[in-house]
């Protein structure tokens, strides 16, 4: 039963990183229904195909070239669609509470007594190594990894990562949005004591078609990222769990395109 009744339900679903056949059960049967969906950038179009016709759609990412839609438009917009729609599907990628502001949206949501459901998704940091049959833990590799992210807030209300620290607390790094400011990150990690010869990846594009990627020594990896122009979405991975890579064991990429973003 929804809080207020003239009010309808938001889920806040991951769609996974690209694939289709990744996405949930579950949040193949919301799609299946839902009257409104408001989605991101690193949606396939493919996935958009399971929605309804009569469903009405807003797309609040960023597109090639412009900036992201401000984070309040697209709480306000999520506000306006549970105020006229009974299921409202605020499909993000990956997991929607993994660097996704999913937890931001559903807050603003819960304030304004809409009732959010979370359907959790994969998440990128995971299925993309996988795809290449990279495992993110391995018992001979250590026993810490750490998702962390290598945007640096615009608006530097966030406190900055501590990349020298992480150099000697983790075992593994998976980075995402991090190829932007990767000169950066190595340097630090390299000053924080991480081996320069470190073994790392850097996937872009994982499960979809365009799928490619580097493997090189931490030292070497600016250069290479340079040199063959990887660009964003790309998820980075340093580590000796690089090392543990099952190549025949990798999933072929989905025959489905992402949008890619500058
Ligand atoms: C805003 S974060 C969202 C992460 C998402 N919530 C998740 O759980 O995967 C977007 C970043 O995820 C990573 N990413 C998402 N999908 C990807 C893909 N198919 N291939 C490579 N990186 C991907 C990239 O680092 C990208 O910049």
């Amino acid at each position: 039963m929804n809080k207020d009744a003239e009010l309808g339900t938001v889920y806040l679903v991951g769609a996974g990183p690209g694939d289709p056949d990744l996405l949930t059960v579950k949040a193949m049967n919301l799609l299946s229904r839902c009257d409104a969906i408001v989605y991101d950038s690193l949606i396939p179009q493919e996935l958009l195909d399971f929605v309804p016709k009569t469903c009405v759609r807003h797309f609040v990412g960023k597109r090639r070239g412009h900036h992201s839609v401000p984070q309040f438009k697209t709480n306000n917009l999520l506000f306006e669609m549970a105020q006229s729609h009974s299921c409202v599907v605020r499909l993000k990628g990956g997991d929607p509470f993994l660097f996704g502001r999913g937890a931001e949206e559903a807050a603003f949501l819960n304030k304004k007594g809409v009732t959010v459901q979370i359907v959790p998704g994969i998440t990128a940091g995971i299925a993309v190594p996988a795809y290449l049959g990279i495992p993110v833990t391995h018992r001979l590799a250590g026993s810490s990894i750490t998702f962390v992210t290598g945007h640096e807030g615009i608006d530097k209300r966030r406190p900055s990562v501590n990349w020298r620290a992480l150099a000697k607390a983790s075992d593994g790094l998976v980075i995402y949005m991090g190829v932007h400011n990767l000169d950066y990150i190595v340097r630090e990690l390299i000053a924080g004591g991480l081996a320069s010869d470190t073994p790392s990846v850097v996937i872009q594009q994982g499960t979809v078609i365009g799928q490619r990627y580097i493997k090189a020594k931490l030292m070497e990896l600016v250069n290479e990222v340079n040199r063959l122009e990887f660009i964003t979405p790309s998820v980075i991975v340093i580590g000796s769990v690089v090392n543990f890579q099952l190549i025949d064991c990798a999933p072929s990429p989905a025959n489905v395109t992402m949008p890619i973003s500058f």
